[in-house]
């Protein structure tokens, strides 16, 4: 396994667990010493516990030296990083380094799998870089590269791996197919379906399965701006659409938008490659577009009930993207904090994980800080901003709550508390779509 992100850690690990010899590397050295250990540089639920055990297996291993590890298996797993260039692309220059590593470096045949989301023809390419270097080194080793994408998700990574829906392979080569098979071979035999396509299918399968999962959101949180004008509930709406099985029920809550390391930069590059490809790609900017604007729709309910924000004080509950994970990356919350923090607010947030954000703007004017707990965020408040649904806020302890708000303000981002309690709390309570 060659880059030891969220990805590649827990599939690594899965691997393992399947009873497969794997070894995980990753170009930061730091990285790998902590995983040698134990410890895992990220938050995500139980992959302490299944890597400590896998350790102790003496089946899995992790390294820094990508030399030994290029020849250490048979199969090579790419999970590196494929973030968003500035015109929206992947930048696959990562992926790109490694096939050339691996032609630069492999003494034997090889098959290589490329995990990591990566646009139509990226396999071929991959492909072609390998043979290129073997062929300068006058090497015949046999290279076969397959795709085959992974649709975990951050929070739900370990479960989401053993329990997939489907795993998806594309291949050239039919002969690959059965290593394929073996390699997830105990989830097989529990029924789960491995569809074989081409590789540039598989590769777009991917990029339309978060498209799809986006659309849907962005969908929501469109009729939820409606539903506020017309006097209707999303979320009575959300039940009423999901319920028919043609639909199904997930995907559907409105809210402060989409973010993560994902379905932002798979929308951009859906986007962008249509356009290399004169494709216009109508809806996924749609959907790009209607998250934008929903990072904003909190803020200018603020404004408009409170006239001006400056100088106010806002809790704000929640900053990981979602809840059940460390990782900020693309988290609405974030972006709804700085918009805060431009509008004048002072913000005072609190995050059961995240207990720092490097990247906010206005750090250094000290309008911002993280404190222990979320009582403590409220406390002198003007507005409490709900943005990540974790389990602790569900239940707080609102009778508290009013008494050290120093206005009873709320504005829920998720929609995780009732409009009529609120109310009768004595709280002036503004959802979204409701
Ligand atoms: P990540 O940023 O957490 O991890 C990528 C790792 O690759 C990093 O540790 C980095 O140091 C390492 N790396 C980069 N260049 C390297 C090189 N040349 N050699 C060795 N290691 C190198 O990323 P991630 O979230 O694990 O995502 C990896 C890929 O999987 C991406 O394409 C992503 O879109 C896709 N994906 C992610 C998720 C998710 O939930 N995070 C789910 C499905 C698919
Ligand atoms: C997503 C996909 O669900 C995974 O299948 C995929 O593998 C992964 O991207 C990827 O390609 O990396 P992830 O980003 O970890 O997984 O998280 P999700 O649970 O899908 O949530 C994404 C965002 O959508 C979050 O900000 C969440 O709050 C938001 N969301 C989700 C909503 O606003 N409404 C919903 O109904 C569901």
């Amino acid at each position: 396994m060659i880059g030891a992100g969220y990805v590649g850690v827990v599939a690594a690990t899965c691997f393992s667990d399947f009873g497969h010899t794997v070894c995980c590397g990753d170009s930061r050295p730091e990285v790998v010493l902590a995983l040698e250990s134990g410890v895992v540089p990220f938050s995500e639920p139980n992959l302490k516990e299944l890597l400590e055990k896998q350790l102790r297996s003496g089946r899995l291993s992790f390294s820094s030296d990508l030399g030994y590890l290029i020849n250490f298996a048979d199969v090579l797993i790419l999970s590196v990083g494929t973030p968003s260039l500035d015109d929206g692309t992947a930048d696959l220059s990562a992926i790109e380094a490694v096939a050339k590593f691996i032609g630069e470096n492999t003494n034997s045949d090889k098959i290589v799998v490329v995990k990591s989301t990566v646009p139509a023809g990226t396999c071929e390419q991959v492909e072609k870089l390998i043979l290129a270097q073997l062929t300068r080194r006058a090497a015949h080793h046999r290279v076969s590269v397959v795709s085959n994408p992974e649709f975990l998700r951050e929070g739900s990574a370990i479960v989401d791996f053993l329990q997939p829906d489907r795993i998806i392979v594309g291949l050239e080569t039919e002969e690959v197919g059965a290593i394929m098979k073996s390699l997830y071979a105990p989830l097989l035999r529990e029924q789960t379906k491995i569809i074989f396509m081409s590789r540039n299918s598989a590769e777009l399968t991917k990029y339309a399965s978060n498209a799809m999962l986006a659309l849907r959101i962005s969908l929501m949180n469109e009729v939820a701006q409606l539903a506020e004008k017309v006097g209707a509930d999303i979320q009575s709406i959300s039940l009423g659409v999901g319920a028919d099985h043609r639909i199904g029920s997930k995907y559907l809550s409105a809210g402060v938008g989409f973010g993560g390391s994902c379905f932002p930069k798979d929308l951009k590059a859906l986007s962008a490659v249509g356009k290399q490809n004169s494709i216009e790609m109508l809806l996924i900017d749609a959907t790009i577009a209607v998250n934008s604007k929903q990072r904003t729709l909190l803020v200018n309910k603020a404004s408009a009930h409170f006239q001006n924000l400056k100088g106010l004080k806002c809790a704000v509950w929640g900053l990981s993207f979602k809840p059940d994970t460390d990782d900020i990356r693309e988290s609405p919350a974030v972006a709804i904090v700085n918009l805060l923090l431009h509008a004048g607010v002072t913000v005072s947030a609190y995050d059961p994980v995240v207990k720092k954000l490097p990247n906010i703007d206005d750090l250094s004017t000290k309008k911002f800080q993280i404190v222990k707990s979320a009582l403590d965020a409220v406390k002198d408040a003007d507005m409490l901003f709900l943005l990540t649904e974790w389990r602790e806020f569900m239940s707080p302890d609102f009778h508290k709550m009013f008494k050290i708000m120093k206005q009873p303000v709320i504005f829920d981002g998720r929609n995780i508390w009732n409009s009529k309690s609120m109310s009768s709390r004595g709280f002036t309570y503004f959802s979204i779509g409701g």
